[in-house]
């Protein structure tokens, strides 16, 4: 039905009710009169007959428009063009073999139309509406409902709500309950600025929006919930990147009455559900665990990507002596020398080498030395320090690598963590180059493209320099090792060794990307009290800050623990994405900008006025 306002035609739906999505068209409907609605992905003339290809939500199906079976339908199709929107009834038929196309899903029929109704118009799109796009992020951004109607967007979202459908059907099943937690609230530190929201009742004062939920989820165990997850949104001013949004959403997690270990196994449940029920991996368990420590001596990151090897070594103790004096210097004063062994890579350019030694220098240290063996025995070794090298050290290196001919030995000295995090950059530059990082996900990913790892037992503080403090490595709330109780509450303990309490902290691992961290939390109030102690609060500012959960510890509460996962970055990964932007329906910039809506904006001076705010911009 067809009614005509001035400048407007209007199609409606009376009569039309939608049968079927189009990605449901195959064999089992051939005969079947169906009603389809969609938008047209493409039309084709060809002699006579009209090709649309309708697109929605399920997928694409042919519809024929031949003035022969339907002369409405024809002249209908005659004016449509790319993202019209279409109702469609027609009757669905076999293709003949030679018109199959084995590319679409509902490739083998098409639907011959007895009536199109064009339901809306459209404006050329600004690009077009197809998997494979070569246009800035911004156009998409500022255009997101039209990158959203692309497949693999959408095949991104609906994945998103499978994940968190599963995620809340494995707590239901195991007694935990969703509860919401306030956005206006005040500071939760985790580590980051703070969003604030001016207060217009209480003039000059604000809220903060949650980094978390962090306090809340442990005065919900303090209420004595026992098992509370919330699937909740967290916001944080910090510097974006691929990985990180202003707004973000967590998997939130708190359970009493727990250790580390039952946390764990119950989130390795967590885990292999969610993968199970998305992607119909088994993955196996229990997860690896390797502490801390180990994770930086080895892979030189908090996040070790375990889908290869190539594995940092300490070379310190051969080199102590070396003429090489940026090596014997630097462990002269305490640092080390670490190497990586590139297999094969012996035969690298200058800019090769070059482009390694960027990468290095970027994470901080102030050099890449290499060294370059022969692909055979006899041959000239190369590099910058070959010629400082005695025979006795370089055999030595060359067995406690386990080099071969033709492989490349790269070197940082500096201090510990240094050395560590700068090589451990280069180890992921080369994986990539050597292509042990795939740059995609298979069609069908397997268990094998999961590797997951929990890293255990980080330090409960580190020192910032620039603050001059002891921080928290997780958040103040976490408790240290069991073991290393003692040390924090011991008055005596000296304070630069600080760095040497570990945490009873846990953070999961997911192909080097940080998925989820948590900790068994502090519950009494002397701990917590001392805590704050060490990361330089006076007692009067702890009780301003966080005087409400530190009376809580006093009226009875359980031990407690959990974690939070991030979801964006769980199915970005799921999805074989490699940005979360792209699983997040209306994203930021990474100047923290909505260009669609263009957010954020000016307000006018009545809104500023009544929240008693004046506004000086500073350049
Ligand atoms: P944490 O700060 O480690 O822990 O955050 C938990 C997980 O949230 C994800 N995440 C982010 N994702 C996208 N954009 C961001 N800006 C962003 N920041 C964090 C990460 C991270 O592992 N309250 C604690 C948890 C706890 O102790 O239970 C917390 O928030 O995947
Ligand atoms: P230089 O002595 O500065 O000319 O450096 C000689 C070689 O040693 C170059 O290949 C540098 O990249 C490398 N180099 C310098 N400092 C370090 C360092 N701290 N660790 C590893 N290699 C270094």
């Amino acid at each position: 039905m067809t009614t005509h306002h001035e400048g407007l035609t209007v199609a409606t739906l009376e009569g039309m009710k939608r049968t079927h999505g189009c990605g449901e068209m195959g064999l089992g409907l051939v005969g079947r009169e169906v009603v389809l609605c969609g938008w047209v992905q493409r039309r084709r003339d060809l002699g006579g007959v009209i090709f649309i290809d309708l697109r929605d939500r399920s997928g694409i199906v042919q519809v024929v428009c031949d003035p022969q079976v339907s002369p409405a339908a024809f002249a209908a199709a005659e004016g449509v063009r790319s993202e019209y929107v279409l109702a469609v009834r027609g009757t669905v038929k076999e293709r003949p073999p030679a018109q199959v196309n084995p590319n679409l899903p509902t490739g083998r029929v098409e639907v011959h139309a007895a009536e199109v109704r064009v339901l809306s118009p459209a404006k050329t799109p600004p690009f077009y509406i197809q998997d494979d796009l070569d246009v800035s992020e911004d156009l998409r951004l500022r255009y997101r409902y039209l990158d959203l109607r692309r497949p693999i967007m959408q095949k991104g979202l609906i994945l998103r709500h499978r994940v968190a459908k599963a995620v809340r059907d494995y707590f239901d099943a195991h007694g935990f309950l969703e509860i919401e937690t306030p956005f206006l609230t005040r500071s939760t530190p985790e580590g980051a600025r703070d969003y604030l929201v001016p207060s217009r009742v209480s003039p000059g004062k604000f809220y903060a929006l949650p980094q978390s939920p962090q306090l809340f989820k442990q005065l919900l165990q303090v209420a004595g919930f026992e098992k509370y997850f919330q699937i909740v949104r967290c916001f944080r001013d910090e510097d974006l990147r691929a990985d990180r949004q202003p707004e973000f959403t967590q998997i939130d997690v708190e359970m009493s009455f727990v250790t580390r270990e039952d946390v764990l196994e119950v989130m390795e449940g967590l885990v292999a559900h969610v993968f199970r029920e998305t992607l119909g991996i088994e993955i196996p368990r229990p997860f690896p665990r390797i502490p801390w420590r180990e994770a930086m001596e080895k892979y030189g990151s908090d996040k070790p990507d375990l889908r290869f090897g190539l594995e940092l070594v300490d070379l310190s103790d051969l080199l102590r002596n070396s003429e090489f004096k940026v090596f014997s210097g630097t462990i002269g004063a305490g640092g080390v020398v670490k190497a990586l062994r590139a297999p094969g890579c012996g035969g690298f350019s200058r800019k090769e080498i070059s482009e390694l030694e960027e990468v290095a220098k970027t994470y901080k240290a102030k050099g890449l030395a290499w060294l370059a063996l022969p692909p055979a025995e006899g041959g000239e070794v190369r590099g910058p320090v070959a010629k400082f090298l005695r025979p006795e050290e370089l055999g030595a290196i060359r067995e406690r690598m386990g080099a071969a001919p033709g492989d490349l030995i790269l070197f940082v000295a500096d201090q510990w963590e240094v050395a560590c995090t700068a090589l451990g950059q280069v180890r992921l530059e080369l994986g990539r180059r050597l292509g042990l990082i795939p740059a995609a996900l298979p069609e069908r990913p397997t268990a094998a493209d999961f590797k997951l790892v929990w890293v255990v037992d980080f330090p409960l503080l580190e020192y910032d320099p620039e603050e001059k403090r002891w921080v928290a490595v997780h958040h103040p709330f976490t408790s240290p090792h069991p073991e290393d109780v003692a040390k924090v509450m011991d008055p005596s303990f000296p304070r630069e060794r600080l760095g040497e309490i570990r945490a009873n902290a846990y953070d999961l691992v997911l192909n080097g990307v940080e998925l989820g961290g948590g900790s068994i939390r502090i519950h009494q109030r002397p701990l917590q009290e001392r805590m704050f102690e060490l990361l330089g609060f006076t007692p009067e500012e702890a009780r301003a800050k966080f005087g409400f959960l530190l009376e809580a510890f006093e009226y009875g509460t359980p031990p407690h623990g959990g974690i939070a996962f991030g979801l964006d970055r769980w199915v970005m990964l799921l999805a074989g994405r490699s940005t979360i932007r792209d699983v997040i329906a209306f994203p930021k910039t990474a100047r923290a900008t909505d260009l669609m809506v263009d957010a954020p904006s000016e307000v006018t001076e009545e809104q500023l006025r009544e929240l008693s705010i004046r506004v000086e911009v500073r350049e």
